[in-house]
Formats: structure tokens, C-alpha cells, sequence
């Protein structure tokens, strides 16, 4: 607790921040565990501190003590420091130690930056660590360079290092393969073999013209194969691009031609849920469309490589019927023992390219982020490490996508740089039943869980016992990420599927952060539900006022922006600077905007509101939706909930609620008032529900990503053009929700 007292957050203004740096440092070097750092730091601190002064002066900043009143203590660690000072600490331990830290990598980002990518392998060390620029307004505009004279190469730091430095790593289980049916044959693979596999791979890139620089589309189910993919185009310097297996022909068409690939990975099938995903003729359909005729070559993974020919599943219908265009499209597996296990690994500059992962915008088309090589590594391999407290032989799990960012930098790069052992999952939280997560974790022994609040407020709605007739003995650490989690999925999630000692890492980034940006760090501070709590180390956030534009002082809500650079930041949208800077870069000229809303409270702990642009303006009032959703989530009979506005002359927006029940609660007129009545009450009187709508699931994407554009379009109501609706884990939701819509009928 103590430890916790002397925590002082100011945040107030650019100029202001500076003092409050220095308040803060003055703070820290007092307290006992830092006292060892405190010497070293103010010799670091020295060009910092007359600025500090001066701005001081000029500051009307107040330090908001840090009181943890009504914060329930769900851990505290011990305070000894062990870090000697010229490299980063193994891990983080306490409040302290992550305090005199943040104030070294925000007053000193150049020293701070440089020890982390001591953890990384380097062809060249940088000499360069930070030349970055968010001001579009200045002759250079928005450009960000990380490491720029680095040399390095990414898949020998997440594969060959271990070996190198280790032989024993060869040996040692990278990546545990979980199949969509659990009865179905699951796959360990070592350091040696994925190495091995991953050669040979980048052979067959090189054998069909695959160069540095090259552009290579992958569209692949959660398999092993998929890391294999990702690694050999890391090793060989091309640029992957990730398309969700759930896109359709089109979509895939539309990110194929965007960023030019001329190669494309996949697989003839996938599997989720007991469904087969025919991927290869998605990708047939894409290539007969006009902008995809630069494709040459399409290598295709076997999903059932290595089984026995006459595996019954659900695929097994299909099999014979996989369209095969000589010439264009190769067995990945057969071309892998045409070729020899020697590729040695390129030797890329920090600022290249890693590869285009494309995000939804919310106008227009997607967004081709792009990623580089030695910052975004240094970054994943750094948060990663912390946050999760990873220890060696800890089996760590995340549930995500390959084809979303917590994929790419929390199952591939961020777990294998660090040598950590990490599953990939196949299927999904349901199937065959609902104690599915929680029966892998007991059948790998997994130690550290990262998973999205919608699913745990899926599980959530079915009895505990799908939980508790699980041992889960193994867990240590539970993450969640990809959306605000309300404070009863957190408190579920902690109580019943940790038993109450697992700390709950509710991680707040994004797919052009690159990597966690604000954080709990396991067993380093308190939490507290729904809270991603503080920034990660370099992350100085700052909220701004929405109409007036003027930054806000804590505690407060606004809009939250990023005040200086990172290392895993997006460098840019492929081929598109321009659009980079309108969207994230012009809103508050010097910052990166989020767009997201953010409460900032007393404590500083960081509560992330929802999206901007889902906030509704109802008669003068602006009220996020995912307010009222936490309110809604809150009720003991909802399991999940979606609100959207709708034009209204009187009010200018009316608010529309979709509500999911849990199993065991049935809609009424009573359970509606009841539940417009406790929104009132949780939020507001001002804040009244116009309608309820009970249904039984919501139209989500794969990633588990509630689709509030379509949810919008059937309230305003604008059915005629739903747009793509493929991208859903079950389409048929729609018409459903359409027919039973009270704006629909009436319309
Ligand atoms: C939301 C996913 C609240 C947020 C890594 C962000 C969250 C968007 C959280 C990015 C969280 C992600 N709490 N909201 N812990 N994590 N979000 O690009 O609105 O798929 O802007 O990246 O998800 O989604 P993306």
C-alpha cells in the first residue's frame, strides 16, 4: 500500500507534463526500492530538468495523490528491486519499480529504447534509436523511424537465436497445435523442427520468385502451418498480409490487389466449430476477379497433411472437389521436400517493412497498416515479456486469430521471441461444448490464458459447472483484450475461471499500436475491474476534450491520444501516408489519436469508454454505448449486449438495445422495465433505453466483434444495403433481427 500512496499523477498539457515528471521523479527517488535507481536516473535526467523547472513555473498542474480507496486488493508483490541498472529488469515487480521505469522511458526514451532492444539479436546494433515526428503541421510531417540503422532479421530472433545460444532449445516445445475437434491428432512442434519447416518453407518463397520486399498474401485457418507461413516470409524479408480466413472472395480480392501480392498462402480447408471453411475456392473465386490477375502462385497447405487418407470430418465431402489450376497452384507440403533445409536468415534494416495487416475504417475501404521490423519486434517481445510474466517452460495461450494483430504479436512474434511456448487453437469457445477453453487448459497445462470479453460473456451466460468440473489448477495469469470488459465478465472471469488468484491483465491496444499499450503488469499492482489501468513503458497518454479540442486534466473522461512516439507504432497505411495522417494524426495536431474515449481516473488507472464515434447524442446528452451496455451486461439476466442510435426528430438520436439473455431467463414485459429502469439507474435518468430488443445471438465477426454497422443499418432502418455480411459467424442473424425489429415493421 504504501507503495501505492507515493504514486503522483499529473497530466495536464504538453508543457505541464514535463512538470509533472519531474514531481513524479522527486516522488520516486524518495521511495526505498527506487533509491538504487534514483543516482542513475538523475544524471539521465539533467538536460530534463531545467525544462522541468521552467515549465513548472508556467504549469497550473495539481499532483492528485494516490488514494486506493474502495479498490479491492487483488494482489500486491513484493517491492525488492534485483535490477542492476544497465539493462532492462527481468521482470517488473512492483508499483515502484514500474514507477521509476515509466519515468525513464518517458524522460529518456533514447536509453530506455536502446536497453530494450538489447533483448533482441542484432546483425548491427542501432546507433540511431528515436527519430520520430507526430506534428504534420512541420516541414517533415508525420514520420516515424525507429532503430533506423539497425540490422536485424525477425525470425531468426523468434526461432534460430534460442538454438543458437542454447542448443537445448531444439528441444524445447514452441508451439502446441490444439485441432477444432479434440478427439482429432494434436501436434507439438520444438524450436528444431518449427526451424526446420520454416527453411524449407522460405525455400519453396524463393523457388517461386518470392523476393525482400515482396508482398504475399496469407489466408489460413489457426494451424501450425499458418506460423510457418508468417516466419518464412520474416525470414526471407517478404511482407506478409494476413486476410481473416472468415473474409469473403471479394474482401480477399479487394486486400490481395491492394497491396499487390503476386503470391498467395492458404489452405485447401479449415475447421471451426465442426464447420468446414472451404479456403482454396474462396481464393479460386478471388483470383477469376480482374484485380487479382497478378497472382502467379498459390501454395496450398493440406489441412490433413500426414493423416490417414480416409479421416472422416467435416470436410471430408469436399476433398474431391478442390478446383486445381496447373501451373498457379502447388502442394505447399509437396513443394517443401522438393527443396533444402539451408536458408539463412536476410538481413533486414530495422525500418523495413514486416508486413500489412488491413483494419477496418469507419468509412471507405480498409486500411493496409503497416508494420516494421526492429521496432515493432522490440516492442511485442517487451510487452509480452512483462505483462504476462512469462517464466521459462510456462505454457501460454491466447485464443485470437492469426488474422487479427494480437495473432500476429501475441501468438507468433511476442511468445516466440522470448522462447515462450505458445498454442495454437483451432477451434472456438463452444464446441463441441462450452467447458472447451477450460478443458485445453487442463489437457496442455496452460499457465497463461489471453482471451476476448466476448467470449467470456458467452461462457458467462451457461451454468458455472461447464467451468468448475475443470481443474484449471495450471492458470496463473488471465488476459483479456479487444474491447472494454465490463466489471461483471471481469469479476466472473476472476472469480470462477481463476478461482479468485489469477490477476486479470485487461489489455488496451490496437492494430496500429502494434502491441499492448496501457496494462496491468502481472502481479506488479493492484486491479481493478474494468480497468486496463496504467500506460506501458513510453506511453504517455493525454485526453482532450471533444468539442473544445483542449487537453483535460485527470480525473476526467475524454478522448484519449498518445503523446509521443513509440516503437511498435504503424509506420503508415501501405501506399497511402496521406490517409495515415487525416485519420490519426490531424485531430489533435502532436498526438496520435485513438479514437477511443477514456476515463482517467484519481488513481490514474486508465478506463477505456468505447469508441468515439459510438457515442450518442440524445437530447444534449452524450452518452457511450458501451456505458449503457456495461450497464445492461450488469443485470443478472443479460449475458450480452449491443446499442446503436437511431435518428429521432425530437431527441436527435433515439437508443436502441439489443439484448442477449442468459439460458435460464426469459424475456418479459417486466424483465424490459426492469431493465431500462436499472440503466436509469446506473447512469442516469437521463439515459433512457427507447427499445429493447431480446435475440438470441448478435451478428458478430469471427474475431468476435460485434458488427454495430449492420446494427445501425436495421434500426435507422436502411435495410436495402446491409453491405458485406459474409465476414459473420452466423449471417442469418440478420433477417432475424430485421423481422422482429419494431422499426423495421413500422417502417
Ligand atoms: C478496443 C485489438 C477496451 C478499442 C488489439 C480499440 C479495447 C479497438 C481493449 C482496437 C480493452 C481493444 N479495453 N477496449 N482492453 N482492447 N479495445 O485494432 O476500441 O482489433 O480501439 O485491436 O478495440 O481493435 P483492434
Amino acid at each position: 500500500m504504501t507503495s501505492l500512496l507515493n504514486f503522483v499523477y499529473t497530466n495536464i498539457s504538453d508543457i505541464a507534463r514535463s512538470a509533472s515528471l519531474f514531481n513524479t521523479l522527486s516522488t520516486f527517488h524518495t521511495s526505498k526500492s527506487s533509491s538504487k535507481l534514483s543516482h542513475n536516473f538523475t544524471n539521465n535526467n539533467e538536460i530534463h530538468t531545467s525544462a522541468a523547472r521552467t515549465s513548472a513555473l508556467l504549469s497550473t498542474s495539481i499532483g492528485f495523490q494516490l488514494n486506493p480507496i474502495n479498490i479491492t486488493s487483488y494482489r500486491l508483490a513484493s517491492t525488492n528491486s534485483t535490477w542492476n541498472e544497465s539493462s532492462l529488469p527481468d521482470k517488473i515487480k512492483s508499483l515502484d519499480e514500474y514507477k521509476a521505469l515509466y519515468d525513464l522511458s518517458i524522460n529518456d526514451p533514447e536509453r530506455f529504447w536502446k536497453m530494450a532492444a538489447e533483448h533482441l539479436d542484432w546483425y548491427r546494433f542501432p546507433t540511431k534509436i528515436k527519430n520520430t515526428e507526430f506534428d504534420y503541421r512541420t516541414d517533415r510531417g508525420v514520420d516515424i523511424k525507429w532503430y533506423e540503422d539497425g540490422i536485424l532479421n525477425v525470425c531468426y530472433n523468434c526461432l534460430d537465436r534460442h538454438i543458437d545460444h542454447d542448443s537445448s532449445a531444439s528441444k524445447q516445445v514452441a508451439v502446441v497445435f490444439e485441432p477444432d475437434t479434440p478427439t482429432e491428432t494434436r501436434h507439438h512442434v520444438t524450436y528444431g523442427e518449427l526451424l526446420r519447416d520454416v527453411k524449407k518453407f522460405a525455400n519453396v518463397l524463393k523457388k517461386h520468385g518470392v523476393k525482400k520486399g515482396d508482398r504475399v498474401t496469407v489466408y489460413m485457418p489457426m494451424v501450425v502451418d499458418a506460423c510457418v507461413a508468417l516466419l518464412a516470409c520474416a525470414r526471407i524479408g517478404a511482407i506478409h498480409s494476413v486476410v481473416f480466413g472468415g473474409f469473403s472472395a471479394s474482401n480477399v480480392a479487394e486486400r490481395i490487389s491492394d497491396c499487390d501480392s503476386t503470391v498467395v498462402i492458404t489452405s485447401d480447408f479449415g475447421l471451426r466449430g465442426g464447420k468446414c471453411s472451404p479456403l482454396k475456392s474462396k481464393i479460386d473465386q478471388a483470383l477469376k476477379m480482374k484485380q487479382c490477375s497478378n497472382v502467379r502462385t498459390v501454395l496450398v497447405f493440406e489441412r490433413n497433411y500426414g493423416n490417414n487418407a480416409d479421416v472422416k470430418d467435416a470436410c471430408s465431402d469436399q476433398r474431391g472437389t478442390l478446383e486445381w489450376k496447373e501451373g498457379r497452384d502447388f502442394w505447399a507440403h509437396k513443394e517443401m521436400e522438393t527443396v533444402n533445409e539451408n536458408c539463412p536468415p536476410e538481413k533486414m534494416n530495422a525500418e523495413d517493412p514486416l508486413f500489412i495487416l488491413y483494419t477496418s475504417g469507419s468509412t471507405g475501404k480498409p486500411k493496409g497498416i503497416v508494420h516494421t521490423t526492429g521496432g515493432y519486434l522490440t516492442y511485442t517481445s517487451l510487452t509480452f515479456k512483462y505483462i504476462f510474466d512469462y517464466n521459462p517452460g510456462d505454457v501460454y495461450m491466447c485464443t485470437a486469430d492469426i488474422g487479427w494483430i494480437t495473432g500476429h504479436s501475441y501468438i507468433i512474434y511476442g511468445p516466440l521471441s522470448n522462447r515462450a511456448t505458445t498454442v495454437v487453437f483451432e477451434g472456438v469457445p463452444t464446441y463441441p461444448d462450452v467447458s472447451r477453453f477450460w478443458n485445453v487448459v487442463d489437457k496442455h497445462q496452460v499457465n497463461i490464458f489471453y482471451t476476448a470479453p466476448t467470449a467470456i460473456r458467452s461462457l458467462m451466460a451457461h451454468d458455472d459447472k461447464y467451468v468448475t468440473k475443470t481443474s484449471r489448477q495450471s492458470l496463473r495469469i488471465l488476459g483479456s483484450v479487444g474491447e472494454p470488459i465490463n466489471s461483471e465478465a471481469w469479476k466472473w472471469y476472476h472469480s470462477v475461471v481463476g478461482d479468485g488468484r489469477c490477476p486479470i491483465i485487461d489489455t488496451w491496444w490496437q492494430t496500429e499500436t502494434g502491441g499492448v499499450m496501457i496494462t496491468p503488469i502481472a502481479n506488479a499492482w493492484e486491479l481493478e475491474p474494468s480497468s486496463a489501468t496504467l500506460p506501458f513503458f513510453g506511453i504517455k497518454t493525454q485526453l482532450f476534450d471533444k468539442s473544445t479540442k483542449k487537453p483535460l486534466t485527470p480525473p476526467n473522461t475524454g478522448e484519449l491520444c498518445i503523446q509521443d512516439s513509440w516503437p511498435g507504432q504503424a509506420r503508415s497505411l501501405y501506399r497511402n501516408h496521406e490517409r495515415f495522417v487525416d485519420v490519426y494524426f490531424k485531430q489533435y495536431p502532436g498526438y496520435y489519436f485513438t479514437g477511443d474515449g477514456c476515463e482517467i481516473k484519481k488513481n490514474g488507472y486508465h478506463c477505456i469508454t468505447g469508441r468515439v464515434d459510438d457515442v450518442l447524442v440524445i437530447s444534449g446528452h452524450n452518452i457511450g454505448t458501451a456505458e449503457v451496455e456495461a450497464a445492461l451486461n450488469e443485470h443478472a439476466g443479460v449475458s450480452e449486449s449491443a446499442v446503436v442510435g437511431y435518428p429521432d426528430k425530437k431527441k436527435n438520436q433515439g437508443m436502441y438495445c439489443f439484448v442477449v439473455l442468459k439460458d435460464d431467463t426469459k424475456e418479459s414485459e417486466e424483465l424490459r422495465k426492469d431493465l431500462i429502469k436499472s440503466v436509469r439507474n446506473t447512469i442516469g435518468a437521463h439515459v433512457n433505453p427507447d427499445v429493447i430488443h431480446f435475440t438470441p445471438d448478435l451478428p458478430k465477426t469471427r474475431s468476435g466483434k460485434i458488427m454495430r454497422r449492420i446494427l445501425r443499418k436495421i434500426v435507422e432502418p436502411d435495410t436495402s444495403n446491409l453491405g458485406d455480411i459474409s465476414t459473420l459467424t452466423d449471417p442469418s442473424i440478420v433477417k432475424e433481427l430485421i423481422k422482429k425489429s419494431p422499426r423495421t415493421k413500422h417502417s
